[in-house]
């Protein structure tokens, strides 16, 4: 487990000693580019921990905002525009709502949520610009770069396709293969083209702005190396890696239409096709967003005692650690980020996620397939986050930290305190009795304020799940607690004839032990209530609301405390916080995730964002990855019979789908099929196909479908209909 990686720096206190005295925070999570969904990826590596960081220091009262956006310019923007057919502002309208609307939901709570292309940002961003131009700290040269002369403009290199010279693809970027992983420059290409037009790129001279990097080495190594040694182990080495290898000078401008401006002057006036590098311009974001936000926006930034802590991926390092921060230097009246507690990358089912290949589990599909499950999201993605390495989410772990995690340590002890407390203390918060206090009632008291340091020291240090955790070992001592104590057996001491409350002698003894216990059970409902808060923000309200108390117990100054809620007070009945999750609804999600798999090159080359689970026969992981014997009996369960295709038009909205009108000779069918990326309605004509003749109808975007073709996938991930040899009868049984 990687929480077992030896941290050499891990004893350092976080914030540094010395620096301890900052009054407010400012913590920002990487721009997601809005040229697709979101997938758990993201959420696992950046937006969770984030959001957890500053759930809990709003409720230690800290000073703090939280500041993301869409980041909408730059190259993956403008590719998935020409993939889609429409414009970039068309892709990033799209998108910006999607990814807004999926954090929203999942409760990832920022103070804003802004985008790149707004005014302020495209201000702000030429303004900095500008002001590191007229103070000379840009180095202007001409290269040689490829233009496309018919559509008149640079190509960047995911711009030029070609055959890779590695493994003779015959559409690799210029950048990189996406078949055989290696990367490219587009020189390396054998028959480079433009995607644009098709022609051959030639080469051009063009002007642009270098911000000179090396400029910077010596300070930075000296903030870096010598002032950040509590940065993580990952963060610190790829910083020292970069440092150890010398930086040299970089554009920070690029020819296209599509971007913040270059500012005039150096540009003319409207940027003469020039617009900022998008990773000049997305981290200024930032602070655009803040200025959005609050007009105290430059307290935030400019005032020595603010914290800036950056939550980012792996692969976002450099550009916070190293570019970013030499950008504000240079530009100077900014305060420098004093963490960025990035993390590694999260698989899925052991395989890395990939939006072309669509390997991912996307978060408004989650939401959608398990309503009510934000939580469940939020505590997996924790649980297993890539804090140290690469870590993989699979749906089976999905579903056992749920059920044995969730639904039987937390969820049980929070149920059983509820339940025993309506049948044995009349629903009321029972008293204490300190005279009969016990050794085992002072062991489970002094927990409530260890587990209370333990979850604040792992959070100060970005070990969130660590802290996770502790929350939930918490749950579990109460169990333990309760079997300890057994107040349903004590109980029965009570003479059944006798209201518990009522009870007297020897009843009054023993009603005395089940109030303690139920008295500590429940303020420790409500210590758990406060530090699972930041974790799980959904199952603590539901908290809130059966304890019926507001939000102002969930202050973090209230953890550790014994005394959060007043006896006698009657609180509502049980809801039960989480739900088991059955073998089905994962067997499920991981048929959806093979069925979705899209072969690098396959097809048209779309990465396909809306999975259909009924889409073409499953593309093998592996050739040899077999299923499961069946028994003759299963196969003959089958009614595979030939069909004629007589009509198939496209399903709007729906990238992948046909709707067929295939003749069975006794009858028409209707049938839904994923199989758009590969045949042209017309070319299906008069085809005639294996249908499975007795499966279920479906409803596939309203329209029903009875049965489902047949198809073989080949190396090349063209997909081939299977048909019978000659033109037979339809109707025909396939055996
Ligand atoms: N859009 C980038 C990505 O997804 C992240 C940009 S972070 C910012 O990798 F700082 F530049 F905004
Ligand atoms: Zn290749």
């Amino acid at each position: 487990m990687d929480s077992t990686t030896a941290n050499i720096n891990s004893d350092l206190p976080n914030p540094p000693l010395g620096v301890g005295a900052f009054k407010r925070y400012l913590v920002t999570a990487a721009l997601p580019y809005a040229n697709g969904p979101n997938h758990i990826g993201h959420m696992a590596g950046v937006y969770i921990p984030a959001d957890i960081y500053v759930r809990y220091q709003r409720a230690k009262k800290t000073d703090i905002k939280f500041v993301c956006g869409s980041d909408e310019h730059g190259v993956p923007i403008t590719i998935r525009a020409l993939k889609e057919g429409v414009s970039p502002q068309q892709i990033v309208d799209k998108y910006h709502g999607m990814i807004k609307e999926s954090f929203e939901k999942m409760g990832i709570s920022f103070d804003i949520y802004s985008r790149t292309s707004n005014k302020i940002h495209h201000e702000t961003a030429a303004a900095f610009f500008k002001k590191m131009y007229d103070d000379g700290l840009f180095e202007e040269k001409e290269t040689e770069q490829y233009y496309d002369e018919k559509a008149k403009t640079f190509l960047a290199d995911r711009y030029i396709v070609g055959t890779c010279p590695v493994c003779g693809n015959e559409n690799a970027y210029g950048d990189q293969c996406e078949r055989c992983g290696s990367s490219l420059s587009p020189e390396q290409l054998i028959n480079p083209r433009s995607t644009l037009s098709d022609a051959i790129p030639i080469k051009k001279k063009t002007r642009h702005w270098y911000f000179p990097l090396q400029n910077y080495e010596s300070w930075l190594k000296e903030w870096i190396l010598e002032g950040h040694k509590e940065w993580k182990n990952n963060v610190y080495g790829q910083c020292k890696s970069w440092l150890d290898n010398g930086l040299q000078s970089r554009a920070m401008t690029r020819d296209s239409n599509w971007g913040v401006k270059v500012p005039s002057p150096p540009a003319p006036e409207g940027g003469g096709g020039k617009v900022l590098y998008v990773w000049f311009d997305a981290p200024i974001g930032y602070i655009s967003a803040t200025k959005e936000l609050t007009n105290r926006w430059a307290d935030y930034w400019c005032k020595e005692d603010t914290r800036l802590i950056h939550f980012i991926g792996k692969d976002n390092i450099v550009f916070h650690c190293i570019i970013f921060p030499a950008m504000l230097k240079a530009h100077g009246g900014f305060v420098l980020p004093d963490n960025v507690p990035a993390n590694e990358f999260l698989n899925i089912e052991g395989d890395k996620i990939s939006t072309s290949r669509n390997w991912a589990v996307w978060v408004h599909e989650y939401l959608k397939d398990f309503p009510g499950c934000e939580d469940v999201l939020r505590y997996v993605l924790c649980a297993n986050a890539p804090e140290t390495k690469d870590n993989d989410f699979t749906w089976k772990d999905f579903q056992e930290r749920n059920n044995s995690e969730l639904v039987a340590i937390f969820g049980n002890f929070v149920n059983r305190t509820f339940v025993l407390m309506h049948k044995l203390c009349a629903g009321k918060v029972p008293k204490l009795h300190e005279d009969i206090l016990d050794s085992i009632d002072r062991a489970l008291i002094a927990e409530f304020e260890a587990t209370k340091l333990k979850v604040e020291n792992a959070l100060e240090q970005f070990k969130f799940r660590d802290a996770l955790f502790e929350v939930i070992d918490l749950a579990r001592t109460g169990n333990k607690y309760l079997q300890e104590k057994q107040p349903w057996i004590v109980a029965k001491k009570l003479e059944p004839s006798t209201a518990p409350s009522t009870g007297g002698g020897l009843g009054e003894a023993a009603q005395k032990q089940i109030d303690n216990c139920l008295h500590l059970c429940l303020q420790l409902t409500a210590n758990l209530a406060i530090l699972v808060n930041p974790f799980l923000p959904f199952t603590s309200r539901k908290m809130l609301h059966m304890m019926k108390v507001v939000e102002k117990m969930l202050d973090w100054e209230n953890a550790g405390k014994l005394k959060l809620l007043s006896v006698g007070y009657s609180l509502r009945p049980p809801e039960l916080l989480f739900r088991k999750i059955e073998d089905e609804e994962v067997v499920t999600q991981i048929e959806k995730l093979k069925s979705g798999l899209v072969k690098p090159n396959a097809g048209s080359q779309l990465p396909v964002i809306s999975k259909e689970p009924e889409a073409a026969p499953s593309a093998k992981l592996a050739t040899g990855n077999l299923k499961p014997e069946i028994q003759f009996d299963d196969f003959s369960k089958l009614d595979l019979r030939i069909g004629t295709i007589v009509a198939a038009e496209k399903v709007e909205k729906a990238d992948k789908l046909l709707k067929l009108q295939v003749d069975l000779g006794f009858e028409k069918r209707t049938i839904v099929s994923g199989i758009a990326l590969h045949f042209n309605p017309d070319e299906l004509l008069g085809r005639q196909v294996v249908v499975v003749a007795n499966l279920a109808p479906r409803k596939l975007r309203g329209i029903e479908s009875n049965g489902m073709i047949l198809s073989a996938e080949d190396e090349k991930g063209k997909l081939h209909l299977i048909k019978p040899e000659e033109i037979i009868n339809p109707g025909a049984g396939v055996s």
